[in-house]
């Protein structure tokens, strides 16, 4: 089969970016616009605010990654478009620009899944190997998904309330952390000691999570501490939560690989950029013979090139959409 190059558009939060991958394995060029400074200034993402930044960057954003490809659009062979799940506004923008560009240009449109998308990161490092298991951790997912082979998601469980990632921003609040309070928190909790004693949530015989137990946990907590008029002690707050949080997630990994053999993991979502989580799955990996992959950093958060990776997975399992493909706030990974 000749080479592929896939054009993919992210839009769902609020990173306006655009890559270009070959093969669904090798990026060619990405260019990624973050609002974060924008968004900073409010302790999180405002959607209208988000949709307008989109709007003015989507363009130019486009502009510059073909140009670092050194390409032109009659050179790419598809277009992928992150059509949800997000904030819907975002995903529209992004998704007008996927099929104005399909409709001049006279390519096929190849509708992404935004987790489908963060799961595909990982055959940026090396070539997926199945049957896998996904553990999904972002701002929006927390969820563990089994795949028999390319494109075949089965989902064996999730969170019942929060996702880590929203926990981990919540709770970085609390701390007094400026937002995106996720990263900063993981900083923190290098510096800390467990001193805290906080619940370990949703210690059951399913595969699902909770994350809404322990955000109040450490609210009641800072609250407690307040009204007795002492101070927490940050670090050893994101050290203890991170803990825990941490431990939540790989004690359900555990039991899958125990009671389902699972050979082959990849982790998946902007909560993969945590070094606490990092290093844990690394240590479960070395524990049980596991072939693990996690994406590097650039890859973790939302981005093009993992649009566009699982993009063409996406246009081998024959699926494409026409101008009526719409965004959608909220769907099932299938
Ligand atoms: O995957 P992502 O970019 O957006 C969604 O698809 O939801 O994930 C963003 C989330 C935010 O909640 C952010 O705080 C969190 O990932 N995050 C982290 C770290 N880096 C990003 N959480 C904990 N530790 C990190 N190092
Ligand atoms: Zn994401």
């Amino acid at each position: 089969m000749k080479d592929m190059y896939i054009l993919g558009i992210e839009s769902s939060c609020d990173e306006t970016s655009v890559s270009i991958v070959k093969n669904g394995t090798k990026e060619i060029a990405t260019v990624i616009s973050s609002q974060i400074d924008i968004h900073k200034d409010y302790g999180g993402v405002v959607p209208e605010i988000a949709s307008r930044h989109h709007v003015k960057n989507i363009t130019m954003v486009l502009e510059e990654c073909l140009e670092k490809a050194n390409m032109k659009m009659e050179d790419v062979d598809a277009i992928a478009i992150t059509y949800g799940p997000g904030l819907i506004g975002s995903l529209l923008i992004g998704l007008e620009a996927a099929k104005t560009l399909a409709f001049i240009y006279n390519k096929p449109l190849i509708p992404v899944h935004h987790i489908a998308g963060h799961i595909y990161a990982n055959s940026l490092v090396k070539p997926l190997e199945f049957p896998l298991l996904a553990v999904v951790v972002s701002g929006g997912h927390t969820e563990l998904v089994e795949m028999v082979d390319h494109y075949k998601f089965k989902k064996i469980g999730g969170t019942l309330d929060d996702a880590i990632g929203e926990c981990y921003d919540k709770v970085a609040r609390v701390i007094g952390l400026e937002y995106p309070g996720g990263p900063k928190l993981d900083k923190l909790a290098a510096e800390g000691e467990d001193t805290y004693k906080l619940p370990v949530p949703l210690q059951d015989d399913s595969y699902n999570f909770s994350f809404s137990g322990l955000k109040s946990a450490v609210i009641n907590l800072a609250h407690n501490e307040e009204q007795r008029g002492q101070k927490i002690r940050e670090a050893d707050l994101a050290t203890s939560f991170q803990k825990v949080a941490v431990e939540s997630i790989t004690s359900k990994v555990k039991k899958a690989i125990e009671e389902k053999g699972i050979k082959n993991i990849v982790v998946a979502g902007g909560v993969a950029a945590n070094k606490g989580l990092r290093k844990a799955m690394e240590d479960v990996a070395a524990e049980y013979n596991i072939n693990l992959t996690i994406p590097p950093m650039k890859y973790c958060t939302d981005n093009g090139t993992m649009i566009a990776a699982a993009g063409y997975y996406a246009y081998l399992d024959g699926r494409r959409a026409d101008l009526t493909l719409n965004s959608k706030s909220q769907d099932t990974l299938k």
